[in-house]
């Protein structure tokens, strides 16, 4: 196989990061382990080192988010956050897109290898085809808000786990509640679970076209919120884009009832 072959199987099966410097072969056998030294006298103990810190846990993620007040704060507060390790493979934090003060909130599954250079959610193929569906709402952008569930890309774009969901989760929830929009909708499966878990493991074609109520730390009301499909999902499974078609009728019918309501 020549070299080229062999990138390209690696990139098949999802290795597209560097982890070291140099490559290391792991079919070699690491080489054996030094002859031990005789034990020499037992040196004089150093003093105790301060231990080092425990590493930040959804309760300090809680802890933090609930301490900003702003969405520059968030911003901030999570560009510092170092208890997802996500983030040290991730090249930026994909923070959001729209409109500050925006009625309807999407939330996404977590950045892939474009929105991670890019620093916006949902720029590549998913995106344009999400940006064509609100298009056909008559929405853009600049009307609503787009946030991932995990704000950092998971390497070789697999799924987040559980824990990183979890930590992640707090940031989602302060995000939603300073912006305090009208409506929420999940795309696909990840969102959906993490913003709706009373639905336990109900799957995204039971759980889509039907709204539900989603309970945010720090509103006293839930919100309407619309489980669909995810853009992704639909790329590769164009029958499903009629169902997708229903639920962005729904929406539609549901913010045009918003605006005459102004709930
Ligand atoms: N898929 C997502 O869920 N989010 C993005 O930002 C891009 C693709």
């Amino acid at each position: 196989m020549d070299m080229l072959e062999a990138l390209r199987l690696q990139l098949e099966w999802g290795v597209d990061e560097a982890l070291l410097d140099a490559p290391q072969d792991r079919r070699v056998s690491a080489p054996a382990p030094p002859t031990p030294l005789p034990a020499a006298p037992p040196a004089p103990r150093p003093a105790a080192k301060a231990p080092a810190p425990m590493p930040a846990g959804p309760a300090e993620a809680a802890r933090l988010a609930a301490t900003c007040q702003s969405l520059d704060e968030l911003r901030e507060a999570m560009d510092s956050f170092t208890g997802c390790a996500l983030r040290d493979t991730a090249t930026q934090l994909v923070f959001a897109d729209g409109a500050d003060d925006a009625r309807l909130v999407i939330i996404g599954e977590a950045p892939g290898a474009e929105e991670d250079r890019a620093g916006r959610p949902f720029v590549g193929a998913a995106g344009q085809l999400l940006d064509r569906m609100l298009g056909s709402i008559g929405l853009d952008r600049t009307k609503i808000r787009i946030i991932n569930t995990v704000p950092w890309r998971p390497p070789g774009n697999r799924n987040p786990t559980e824990a990183e969901i979890a930590l992640c989760l707090p940031f989602l929830h302060r995000q939603i509640t300073l912006i305090h929009p009208a409506a929420l909708v999940t795309l696909g499966a990840i969102a959906t679970k993490a913003l709706l878990p009373e639905q336990g493991a109900s799957g995204i074609r039971r759980l889509r076209g039907t709204w539900r109520e989603a309970h945010i730390t720090g509103l006293d009301a839930p919100l309407p919120c619309l489980p669909s499909y995810h853009p992704a999902y639909l790329l590769r499974t164009p029958m499903a884009k009629s169902e997708s078609w229903l639920d962005l009728l729904q929406l539609r019918e549901r913010l045009e009832l918003m605006i005459f309501t102004k709930s």
